[in-house]
């Protein structure tokens, strides 16, 4: 009978093959992330804040769920028996208090460690832990784990992933797995039987197209980023995300080149995981933040990442097949100066030869949907004209 119930249980979380079968986040996981602004400097009271603002703010009811501290959560040390616990001057409650208290207002527990000795700012990491660390986060309410990279010497990295996945379905608790591998070793071609979502390249950063080198790595700009790995797309879908990690919304950029940042991140169908502070929002970045019109782009149940239809004269039109055979647009000025846009819809044949979806102006009518200003601005009879600000984007859906 035991040994029915075993297989009963292996069978239920795994197929035959090892590989995932629960269904989480078969859309792109929106939440937001300590790391960007604080870094390590984080305790008990900065989180009930975060969750306290990001329900006041209207942030949760646009989607936003996931609450992830980041690495500096835990105690120098483990316990006697092995076990890691909350720093207890940052955490004096501790994690599972922490725990009860997200969840209490309708919001996720998400929590990070390291593959390696270590984590990145040299705290106990994972290795050789996974199982009892796993049971750990599972007594408190854990439901998203960011995992990721550092001191992990010549560990084999898809084995590494592979361990910490069991150690994470041995809990019977469902969650969320975030490889956080920084693209080293390809996780997006092995990353869907493991984990939900894999970030794609090393940090990113507050700017539009900057590399800002640290020795043996770089934090990369939003461009860089999205040229890095737009051609990875076929490796993405639901329950299986390319991360382009936090974002920088509301982190020093422009209105406009934040605005260009989430358009692009939801047209990526990339994981919306907010990097600010979110108990002093400007209302430029609560705009762009709560956008749910935006946010529908991103969480389209297809769960297909765009692509570029094209980049000529300074403007970058990316596409995204929507379900429904819609199709959200996003034309981005890339230049210093404003951009005057005239698109003739019936001179362009648009499609996606990976998802054989086809845009056919000539065959069909579409109303033009303005995202940001929320309204009806056409259809594809008569040519797009608008006038695009620097670093600006024209983000459209069109409808049928
Ligand atoms: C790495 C990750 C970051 C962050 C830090 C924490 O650099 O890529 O996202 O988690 O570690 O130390």
């Amino acid at each position: 009978m035991k040994k029915i119930i075993l297989i009963l249980f292996i069978a239920l979380t795994t197929s035959a093959f090892g590989q995932k079968v629960e269904n989480l986040a078969l859309t792109p996981p929106l939440g937001w992330n300590s790391w960007n602004t604080f870094a390590t400097d984080i305790n008990e009271d900065l989180i009930k804040e975060t969750v306290d603002a990001i329900v006041e703010s209207g942030l949760k009811d646009a989607g936003y769920d996931y609450v992830v501290l980041d690495d500096g959560w835990m105690a120098r040390q483990r316990d006697e028996n092995g076990k890691l616990y909350g720093d207890p001057e940052k955490f004096p409650s501790g994690m599972k208090a922490l725990g009860d208290y997200i969840h209490s207002k309708g919001l996720k527990f998400g929590i990070y460690n390291c593959a390696g000795n270590k984590t990145c700012a040299g705290y106990p990491g994972s290795r050789g832990h996974e199982f009892i660390d796993a049971a750990t986060y599972a007594s408190w309410g854990v439901d998203y784990l960011k995992y990721d990279w550092c001191n992990t010497e010549k560990l084999n990295a898809e084995g590494a992933y592979m361990t910490m996945r069991d150690a994470l379905y041995a809990t019977g608790r469902p969650i969320v797995f975030s490889i956080c591998e920084w693209g080293d070793n390809k996780p997006w071609e092995w990353g869907e039987k493991h984990g939900h979502l894999w970030r794609v390249t090393g940090d990113i950063i507050n700017c539009w197209d900057c590399e800002i080198g640290h020795g043996s790595w770089s934090s990369w700009g939003i461009w860089k980023i999205i040229n890095m790995r737009k051609n990875i797309r076929k490796y993405s879908g639901p329950g299986h995300w390319n991360d382009f990690d936090m974002m920088e919304v509301g982190n020093g950029m422009t209105e406009a080149e934040d605005r260009t940042h989430f358009t692009m991140w939801a047209l990526l169908a990339s994981p919306l995981i907010m990097g600010n502070d979110v108990r002093n929002l400007d209302d430029a970045t609560l705009k762009t933040l709560s956008n749910k019109e935006v946010i529908a782009v991103n969480q389209d149940s297809l769960g297909i990442q765009g692509l570029r239809f094209s980049n000529e004269n300074d403007i970058e039109i990316w596409i995204k097949p929507l379900t429904n055979g819609e199709w959200a647009l996003a034309f981005v000025n890339m230049s210093e100066q404003p951009k005057i846009l005239k698109f003739d819809w019936l001179r362009h044949k648009m499609g996606d030869d990976l998802n054989q979806r086809f845009l056919d102006f000539k065959k069909e009518t579409y109303s033009i949907r303005d995202l940001y200003g929320h309204k009806i601005i056409g259809n594809t009879t008569t040519e797009l004209n608008a006038e695009i600000k620097s670093h600006d984007v024209l983000f459209i859906k069109l409808e049928k």
